[in-house]
């Protein structure tokens, strides 16, 4: 099928290339034409296992171009998905700017039936806007063709985005005709071999879907985080509350892991987005405002740790900070819980060394040169001359480190495990102190 994707973000270049490798014709639009010629050169924006030579190879075979011709996209595409970005706006709801600007220009050029899809995740409701949108502009220029629009929600994870989008777990799919589900259906079809992937519903389910997936997702996380301070003053460790809870398969082992606070581009915007809606439709969504605020919370326990540690003393003293992206095999430092972590050490008069295997340029860029902060080339080069280490993103390489050589190179022999990646016994019986999430006081007791 042809097709027509904009935004070349995240989520419109990661569909945009998984569904020309699987045989449709695809036309990707941006604004931004710097992007556009790197795209079509081969530069990937973001960082994305498995995703470079994808699009590469998508674009030798011609089924995968890059362009800012919204109107020969719009004339190539029987299917337009629009893929672009809602940055939370002043009051923290989802700006449709950019959706609403696209469905503008869709219904400039629309010139034939096509169906519409909504990739982007927006408020309840959104559709029905885009719908207004589109048919608003076909009716100023006296145009009289038909369209459907449709929720399709996406559920990539960073850094397994390729492998989510080329092996759904669901597709969701909103539609108020059965013609348009049909489509739908003919489009993902190579997705949805071997069993029924396909979950079709009405516009507005599908749209509530999205948030209510990622909301569920974050409920689990801030609960987990809720018991672990818990385990914490009652002297018990999170880790084997943890395994206790995860094998009853109603609970299950995802997403029950504690640690330093969610972050990413999703959670903490859908969870106060889904607030918001509700508070706006006259429901108080107390559940969810306390997942907020406890994660909140949670983005300072690693320095409340570390303050408690050194009884207030956090002046001049230096930390190893491993890992600065909001989780492993990323680059993305949206809503990180490193943010806050440096931001509290250099407000206490600490200094950073830090390393991270793929967001150093991007802390810098959000933090500047500074004279607090080293930005190091690999883990070892984080740990010279350092007082102590935070560990604060659960990366692979940081699993296993040679306690002895970190006992000799942190000169006050303290870990700070924000992932819970460490055996607190094990490094302890290497002569270094151990604070984890929810098993600090266990330990002190032993
Ligand atoms: C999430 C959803 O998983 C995805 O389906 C949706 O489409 C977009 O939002 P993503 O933001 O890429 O994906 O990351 P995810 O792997 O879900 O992790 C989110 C955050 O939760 C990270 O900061 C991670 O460290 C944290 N997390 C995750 C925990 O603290 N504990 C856990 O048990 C799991």
């Amino acid at each position: 099928m042809r097709l027509a994707i904009f935004g070349t973000g995240y989520v419109g270049l990661v569909t945009g290339t998984c569904l020309a490798e699987v045989g449709h014709d695809v036309v990707c639009v941006d604004i931004d034409a710097d992007k556009v010629e790197g795209l079509k050169r081969g530069v990937i924006p973001i960082y994305e296992p498995g995703l470079a030579p994808m699009v590469k190879a998508n674009h030798a075979a011609g089924r995968l171009d890059f362009t800012t011709d919204a109107a020969a996209a719009i004339a190539h595409g029987d299917v337009i998905f629009i893929a672009v970005g809602t940055p939370p706006d002043e009051d923290g709801s989802a700006d449709l700017k950019y959706v609403l600007a696209v469905a503008k220009t869709i219904g400039t050029h629309l010139a034939r039936p096509a169906v519409v899809v909504n990739k982007s995740t927006v408020p309840v409701g959104t559709a029905d806007k885009v719908r207004a949108v589109i048919a608003a502009e076909l009716k100023a220029r006296g145009a009289d063709i038909a369209f459907d629009v449709v929720s399709n929600p996406e559920f990539l994870k960073e850094g397994d985005a390729v492998k989510d989008c080329m092996r759904p777990d669901r597709i969701v799919i909103g539609a108020s005709s059965a013609q348009a589900i049909e489509k739908m259906k003919r489009l993902y079809a190579p997705f949805n071999r071997n069993h029924e992937r396909i979950v079709a519903m009405d516009v507005r389910s599908a749209e509530l879907t999205k948030y209510a997936a990622n909301a569920m997702l974050a409920t689990k996380i801030s609960f987990m985080n809720e018991i672990a301070n818990i385990a914490e003053k009652v002297g018990a460790d999170i880790e084997h509350v943890r395994q206790g809870i995860g094998s009853d398969p109603r609970i299950g082992w995802h997403f029950i892991y504690p640690g330093a606070g969610y972050g990413g581009s999703c959670f903490p915007k859908d969870v106060q987005a889904l607030a918001r809606t509700a508070r706006q439709v006259g429901h108080e969504a107390v559940l969810l405002q306390a997942v907020e605020t406890v994660n909140d919370r949670q983005k300072s326990h690693l320095f409340e740790l570390i303050a408690r540690h050194y009884d207030g003393e956090v002046r001049g003293r230096t930390f190893a900070v491993w890992g600065l992206a909001f989780k492993p095999n990323t680059d993305d430092m949206r809503e990180a819980s490193s943010r806050r972590l440096l931001q509290q050490l250099w407000d206490a008069g600490a200094m950073v060394r830090a390393y991270d295997p793929e967001a150093t340029q991007e802390t810098e860029r959000i933090f500047g040169k500074r004279d607090d902060l080293v930005l190091c080339d690999s883990a070892a080069a984080a740990l010279d001359g350092v007082d102590a280490l935070v560990v604060v993103t659960e990366w692979k390489q940081f699993r296993s480190p040679d306690f002895a050589r970190l006992r000799d190179a942190l000169r006050d022999r303290v870990i700070f495990d924000g992932r819970n990646l460490y055996d607190p016994t094990e490094v302890e019986a290497a002569g270094i102190a151990y604070w984890g999430i929810g098993r600090g006081r266990s330990i002190r007791m032993d």
